[in-house]
């Protein structure tokens, strides 16, 4: 999806790139392991198709989550979900040829069913449960009626008005930062989808889900490149229903700040978008991002699974998560899904196993192998 509107948008708008981790390909692979975090607290985010992805793990296991922020997506289960790219644009995005909008009460209702199937949780635990959304009204991408179909989706299961913060602005397709990229209401492509907003959406989002355990960092605080870890995904890629495609990246990406092997941290899963994972351009969307330095500041641990595109001709030239049927018909946005799968098996991984685990032992708490070199 977006492939066409990628073409047109290849100007150079000479931002200032900073690179974390631009050696890493030397250092060994970290196999992930256990860490001390609260259970009760675990919150996850996500930007465009990350977004969208995020809704669909929360939904499919909302008891593993206090809360979700998304920014710049559609919502969950939108379009006809058979896997087919321009099906899915037409539905559920303002690039489509033939565009039709998808009607969020679908969703719904295909929640409802999923629930009776037992293929998402129950949808009590989502009640009161935390919600932050940010859409652009400029986006190239998502109308506002496309981002804020969620609030349509979820209100009915949240059921608590206080529990919802919803900010829109004069934005492009982008993440808000306080102070990285181009100005808000311009094309951020150049600038790995980041856009200077005046606020740093990470901050504003966990503040909201977590409260006054989360303090803004200091301006001059940088990331850690030694806490910035690369681990292995692969060992993750079982118990995947149909015929096994996942398009997850080989590599995912983890911030754990000295003092969570200490004491007990938080869990922040966030999920890139289309043309911002590993396969684009490295750590560059991510170091930017303003997580890290929330989770430098903070006790905090970022994990940030990566997703890969099907590579040119295929249906996600851009590495988008699958929110339309790419790994199979019908499951994508349930338990069944192979990412909401893989990304399940890693946090079994994290937090401690259990009942999940198929394979691989737990290995003990990740060792200090920082991606280093920036
Ligand atoms: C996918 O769904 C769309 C819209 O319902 C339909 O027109 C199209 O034929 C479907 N494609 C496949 C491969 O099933
Ligand atoms: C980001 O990746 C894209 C394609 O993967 C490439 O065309 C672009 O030059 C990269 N941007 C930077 C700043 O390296």
């Amino acid at each position: 999806m977006y492939s066409r509107l990628v073409l047109l948008l290849c100007l150079n708008y000479g931002v200032v790139v900073e690179v974390l981790g631009q050696n890493s390909l030397g250092s060994r692979l970290l196999d992930l392991g256990q860490h001390n975090v609260f259970p009760e607290s675990v919150t996850l985010s996500g930007f465009s198709s990350g977004g969208t992805f995020a809704q669909q793990l929360q939904i499919s296991y909302s008891s593993l989550f206090s809360g979700i922020a998304s920014f710049s997506h559609a919502y969950y289960r939108c379009g006809p979900g058979n896997g087919t790219e321009a099906d899915y644009d037409n539905a559920c995005t303002i690039v489509g040829n033939n565009p039709v909008a998808y009607d969020p009460d679908r969703a719904l209702a295909d929640i409802r069913r999923y629930e009776r199937e037992g293929v998402i949780e129950r949808t009590r635990n989502l009640r009161n449960k935390k919600l932050y959304l940010y859409a652009g009204s400029r986006s190239s991408f998502f109308n506002l009626d496309q981002s804020l179909g969620a609030i349509r989706v979820y209100e009915p299961l949240i059921q608590n008005i206080d529990a919802i913060k919803i900010r829109v602005q004069d934005a492009e397709q982008l993440l808000p930062t306080a102070n990285f990229g181009r100005a808000c209401r311009l094309n951020a492509q150049n600038s790995f989808f980041l856009g200077n907003c005046g606020f740093s959406g990470a901050y504003e989002a966990l503040q909201f889900l977590l409260g006054d355990a989360i303090k803004q960092p200091p301006a001059p605080l940088r990331p850690n490149p030694r806490n910035f870890l690369r681990f292995d995904q692969t060992e993750f890629f079982y118990g995947i229903e149909g015929n096994g495609d996942h398009f997850m990246d080989t590599i995912g990406y983890i911030y754990v700040p000295r003092q969570c092997y200490q004491r007990r941290c938080f869990l922040h899963l966030y999920f890139h978008g289309c043309l911002t994972g590993r396969e684009f351009n490295g750590t560059r969307h991510l170091v930017n991002s303003g997580y890290l330095e929330l989770a430098e500041a903070n006790d905090l641990i970022v994990l940030a699974p990566q997703a890969v595109g099907t590579g040119p001709g295929g249906e996600n030239e851009i590495g988008c998560w699958d929110t339309y049927g790419l790994t199979g018909p019908n499951y994508v946005a349930t338990q069944l899904g192979a990412q909401v799968t893989v990304v399940r098996n890693i946090l079994t991984r994290i937090l401690g196993g259990d009942g999940f685990q198929r394979q691989n032992p737990s290995q003990g708490q990740s060792t200090l192998n920082g991606i280093g070199g920036y």
